[in-house]
């Protein structure tokens, strides 16, 4: 396993034991799939679509991580190095500031199809992955990661969190005129995916001051989100969060 230039996340770090999956695991992956892709061929952006065909993903298997980091290498830099579950902060802003972002490999069981409380190997991969295909949502990242892994101070950290809430975990994006999904959490839960395309959750134009200050409710459906106009705009606003909450931009 390489381990880079890590040093917080080292104790995290573990190998994916591909050959371990059972046949019932790979059935329950494929029974996921089967339920998110119709919803999501009419309703992700076409850069979440496009980074699905290229890092190669298959709807009736798990995927294997190593596989996807050969893909998506050449193309961002990034790779999906598996870890061992929760990470603190720390540690998880030092992978995502070298491009590698920390992936569970566990999988949920049939009896939870719709929700985990913890991220499992379908949020992680299904959910986030593909768009680390696309540059500047790469760049985004990375240069998030680079930002939070300087930051002691605990409120500065919690408005980071919420651009990151809303941005990588629940974001929105206006593309020809239609609202699109790309945050993670919308990907792959048919609930919430539902409640944005059902008008059950308001829409606000993105902007910085009010998602830094809209608390995230982890524990009930999205009732308000923010929609971007293109990634560039996300890149752009962590470039101001940094002025506005640190005083300069790296
Ligand atoms: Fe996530």
């Amino acid at each position: 396993m390489a381990t880079g230039s890590l040093t917080l996340s080292v104790p995290y770090l573990v190998e994916q034991k591909y050959a371990e999956y059972t046949a019932e695991q790979h059935a329950v992956w494929s029974e996921l799939v089967r339920r998110r892709m119709p919803q999501l061929e009419q309703h992700a952006c076409r850069e979440y679509l496009d980074g699905y065909e290229v890092i190669g993903l298959q709807n009736d298997r798990l995927p294997n991580l190593y596989s996807i980091s050969n893909r998506l290498r050449p193309r961002t830099g990034w790779s999906t190095t598996p870890v061992s579950g929760f990470m603190p902060g720390d540690a998880f802003f030092e992978m995502l500031a070298d491009r590698q972002f920390p992936t569970t490999t566990w999988l949920r069981d049939r009896n939870s199809l719709e929700y985990t409380p913890e991220p499992d190997i379908f949020h992680d991969v299904f959910g986030h992955v593909p768009m680390h295909a696309h540059a500047v949502f790469a760049d985004f990242l990375q240069h998030y990661g680079k930002v939070c892994a300087g930051v002691k101070d605990e409120e500065i950290r919690e408005k980071l969190g919420r651009l990151f809430w809303y941005t990588v975990e629940f974001g929105v994006i206006r593309q020809n005129g239609k609202l699109k999904v790309y945050g993670s959490g919308v990907i792959s839960s048919h609930g919430e995916c539902t409640n944005v395309i059902n008008g059950g959750c308001a829409i606000h134009d993105f902007d910085l001051d009010e998602v830094l200050s809209t608390t995230v409710k982890v524990d009930e459906m999205h009732k308000l989100l923010f929609a971007i106009e293109s990634f560039d705009q996300i890149y752009e606003a962590m470039r101001a969060a940094e002025i506005k909450l640190l005083g300069s931009a790296q």
